[in-house]
């Protein structure tokens, strides 16, 4: 039980984490207490009166304008269509004439979208109109209805989304707030200011002044195909979305949620408003561009458990799944990607929202975390512990108490007296350092950032033009405005190295960015301050975090003359985050939901754009056992992003520190993603090629596989490997969904049909599935960093299909610069067919020489030895090799090259 403290004692105490262990609900907002929530989320299907007046369409050549009017009060807007290429429609609607802009969103999306061009027809008496993209009207059109408004999207003939189908569409257009003694106007409603919240709302202590009104949106977009709707991260809940009848809706607000809860709609730090409707007959994305709060309602007729053949079956209304999206300010921009496949809508969202560039090498490694290290000392025992046992590691990153109280930019000067030299011992051994770097500023007369801060006008006000003042680690903070072109650019110059002791091989964390502020109303920033351009922080709050990280970036490009690519961990996260940073899942707990929580949360965001994504290992909060912090090692080895961190007053918990036993185990865990860092790295390139994750959800590749469509304790590493982590306590059996075709267990090699499985396992089983048909590229020789293991030989795992074949991409670089932009790379291909593995160079920048060979090659489902294998490439000439074993048939030394077109023949 809490004992009765007042709100700021209680924020530090339960901050220091001494009396909660659950979430404070009454700290967050529910629906009915968000003025526009309420207003927006009783709205009956049918009972909006929005009219577009076809006849008033004007045509450009990518897109379309049409008025519209509110018959309930006669208001105007205007409805844009545009088209833009692959497959993209691009809706828009504003009000004609508004009282003061309305927000719309800056910097999330990509510059210079590729737009394409349309075509028109007027459908029977006119009272329907189709844009197509030219000459593709068999693939993607929209159908615009005039009465009441409604947009229908088809895809390859089939309606694949619908816009206010519902005819539930709530615009509230700005106004004059009445005067108290006016008359309400019966003109529909609108026009009254039916509820006190419209003008002025209060939570909790806080009061928030609202000086527009009311200006909420709300609108159902449809799927007529499908109830499986994944997507809207970041929520702590089932990856494919679950009703919210008779629930909350799912809240999109960045808040820093203290020790958060699972299984619920609840925000989190992050908001991304883009949903994906997969059908095993087409997938279509809908972004809902907004930065402001935003709730959404999901109706899929059952708690995420309709199975998925109630979407086969196909023909009944009941697989409609059903959405309402709700914002309080901004205007209506919404994206619908028609697809048809998965990665066809991945590829579509990356080219609105952009990719995650390709990360240096040692960013995919493994990382090192604590709140905190204490000392220089402490930083150089970890380090060398790394090495006494034998665990690869790639950084060392510090928290909070690394700065002179909390001053970001600076260090401690008794515990971290040597930065430099610290930095450098660290990358002496190949390995990196990362400085948390947070947007609160602390309000202490001599710290430099502060007064030029106050000198340049660089910090958020409140309505009255007032530096606006909250609290946060260091106490008594502001916030800078990193909407404001000079905020960024002072805080990007701060990176240099003669402004911020440290060197090139230190990286940034930038976390309380959504932005916390323990005293402020859900532990964020007031809506009523006020950010450059005069937009109250109501319009762009979840875009906060986003700004931050994009100024970080640039930071880190300047100090390396645009040389070395960055890399930046944020908490919050908005559209377009994945351009600037990676993420991870925030302050979870040591405890076997979370573990299995950071699946489906990493799955969400993974298809969200946030490709390099991971949560704490061990769980942020309380103390792991050793059988927990082994199966996070073992899970975590196989997500995008691989940190062990831990809150400051739980036990250390490096990798040695859980007996002998683990310590052997966890040691496993991290060389077998050592082993898979040139597999990842490849995908990590092609991702910045195609938008497409490394870390992927089944049903990306198996898309009719109505089996795959709720999986969340398991997904794909590209298209070849499927990982099912064992999430379970002392689990000795699991059970495994591998799709149709043929799977080989990655360590045993034994072979699976698809299907369902119960495996034995035992604690050093991570049960890790090769596709047949593939081959993956690995280093096996143990080093203490990535970068140390630049040239050594690789192996591959040869998969063979049922046709004889296997195929692969190996793609390598410097591992750091942005050189492979330029064509610095190698690209191979490399095919299995006919008893030959052949790798072909596709790609062979002139700049870039690799010094790497094959080592081994282990083909998997050749059942038969070989009677002899030979080798033939320009570097060695044609020799025969030696070749032992049946399954797995191992291929040793054939010493080609990577950088040569080379061939095995084998002979059985
Ligand atoms: C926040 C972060 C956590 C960090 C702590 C101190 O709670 O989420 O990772 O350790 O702040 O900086």
């Amino acid at each position: 039980m809490m004992k009765d403290f007042g709100p700021t004692v209680l924020i530090f105490l339960c901050v220091f984490n001494t009396i909660c262990d659950t979430v404070d609900k009454s700290k967050f907002k529910i629906c009915d207490q968000s003025g526009f929530c309420k207003r927006q989320r009783h709205i009956a299907d049918g009972s909006s009166n929005f009219d577009v007046n076809l006849k008033s369409g004007r045509t450009f050549k990518d897109y379309a304008v049409f008025d519209i009017v509110n018959k309930d009060n006669g208001h105007k807007f205007l409805l844009e269509v545009h088209t833009y290429m692959d497959g993209t429609f691009r809706v828009l609607m504003n009000e004609e004439s508004p009282l003061h802009p309305r927000y719309q969103v800056e910097h999330a999306l990509l510059p210079d979208l590729k737009k394409a061009s349309m075509e028109f027809e007027s459908v029977g008496n006119g009272e329907s109109w189709t844009l197509a993209h030219t000459g593709m009207r068999d693939k993607f059109y929209v159908q615009i209805f005039a009465s009441p408004m409604k947009l229908d999207f088809y895809s390859g003939g089939k309606k694949v989304a619908v816009f206010n189908g519902r005819n539930s569409l709530k615009y509230e257009h700005l106004r004059n707030k009445p005067d108290v003694n006016d008359e309400p106007k019966e003109d529909g409603g609108e026009e009254t200011p039916q509820e006190p919240s419209m003008w002025e709302e209060q939570f909790s202590s806080h009061s928030d002044s609202k000086p527009r009104g009311p200006e909420s949106i709300g609108v159902d977009i449809d799927f007529p195909l499908t109830q499986n709707l994944y997507g809207i991260p970041e929520h702590a809940d089932d990856f494919r979305l679950k009703d919210t009848s008779g629930r909350e809706p799912f809240r999109l607000y960045n808040l820093d949620v203290f020790e958060y809860e699972l299984d619920s709609p609840m925000t989190l730090y992050g908001s991304i408003p883009y949903m994906m409707a997969h059908s095993p007959e087409r997938t279509v994305g809908v972004l809902w561009v907004n930065a402001a709060e935003t709730w959404i309602d999901v109706k899929t007729g059952g708690s995420g458990i309709v199975d998925s053949i109630v979407n086969l079956v196909g023909g009944s209304e009941d697989k409609e799944g059903r959405t309402r999206w709700m914002s309080e300010s901004g205007i209506i921009d919404a994206f619908f990607f028609l697809g048809p496949s998965p990665l066809d809508v991945f590829k579509q969202y990356a080219k609105v929202t952009g990719v995650t560039p390709l990360p240096q090498m040692w960013a995919i490694g493994s990382h090192q975390c604590r709140w905190n290290y204490n000392d220089e000392e402490d930083v150089r025992g970890v380090d060398a512990n790394f090495d006494s046992h034998d665990i690869p590691y790639d950084s060392i990153w510090l928290d909070i108490e690394h700065t002179d109280g909390k001053k970001y930019f600076t260090w401690d000067s008794h515990k971290f007296p040597h930065p430099v030299e610290m930095i450098q011992n660290i990358s002496s051994k190949g390995r990196k350092m990362v400085t948390i770097i947070d947007p609160h500023i602390k309000r202490d007369g001599g710290y430099f950032l502060h007064e030029d801060a106050l000198a340049n006008d660089l910090y958020v006000k409140d309505k009255n033009g007032k530096v606006y003042e909250g609290w946060c680690w260091p106490g008594s903070s502001s916030y800078l405005d990193f909407f404001d072109p000079k905020v960024r650019e002072y805080w990007a110059s701060r990176f240099a190295l003669d402004k911020y002791p440290s060197t090139l091989d230190l990286y940034t964390w930038n976390d309380m960015n959504e932005p916390s502020v323990f005293n402020g109303p859900e532990v964020t920033m007031p809506k009523d301050m006020m950010h450059y351009g005069g937009w109250e922080h109501r319009q762009v709050h979840n875009m906060y975090g986003l700004m931050q990280v994009m100024s970080t970036f640039e930071g880190q490009l300047q100090r390396s003359e645009n040389q070395l690519r960055p890399f930046i961990l944020t908490r919050a996260h908005f559209i377009g985050s994945q351009r600037y940073s990676a993420v991870w899942t925030g302050d979870n707990m040591a405890n076997w939901e979370h573990l299995k929580a950071s699946i489906p949360m990493c799955l969400s965001l993974s298809i969200s754009g946030m490709s390099h994504c991971g949560a704490d290992i061990g769980g942020f909060f309380q103390n792991p056992d050793a059988e927990l912090m082994l199966r996070w090692y073992q899970a975590a080895a196989f997500q995008p992003f691989m940190r062990n961190h831990a809150h400051i007053e739980t036990k250390r918990r490096e990798p040695w520190l859980f007996g002998d036993r683990t310590t052997a185990l966890i040691r496993s865990a991290v060389r077998r993603r050592y082993a898979l860092l040139p597999y990842w790295y490849t995908l990590f390139y092609e991702n910045e090629q195609t938008g497409v994750a490394p870390m992927r959800p089944l049903w990306a590749h198996y898309p009719t596989d109505a089996k795959t469509f709720g999986i969340q304790d398991a997904h794909l590493i590209g298209e070849s490997l499927l990982v099912h982590p064992v999430t379970d306590k002392g689990a000795t059996s699991i059970n495994v969904y591998l799709p149709h075709g043929v799977w080989y267990d990655f360590y045993n090699y034994i072979k699976y049909e698809g299907g369902t499985h119960t495996l034995t396992v035992n604690d050093d089983t991570i049960p890790v599935f090769q596709r047949a048909g593939s081959i993956i590229p690995t280093k096996q020789r143990i080093r203490r960093a990535s970068s140390l293991m630049k040239d050594d030989p690789y192996t591959l795992f040869v998969a063979i299909d049922e046709k004889g074949e296997a195929h692969g991409t190996l793609y390598i670089d410097d591992q750091q610069t942005f050189e492979y932009r330029t064509g610095s790379y190698l690209k191979v291909d490399l095919t299995y067919k006919n008893n030959k593995l052949s790798s072909k160079v596709v790609h062979s920048g002139p700049s870039f020489n690799s010094k790497e060979w094959i080592e081994r090659v282990v083909i998997l489902g050749a059942n038969k030895k070989a009677r002899d294998v030979k080798a033939v490439s320009k570097s060695v000439g044609s020799v025969a090799l030696e070749s032992e074993g049946e399954h797995p048939l191992v291929i040793r030394k054939p010493a080609v090259l990577v950088n040569e077109d080379w061939e095995i023949d084998l002979h059985f």
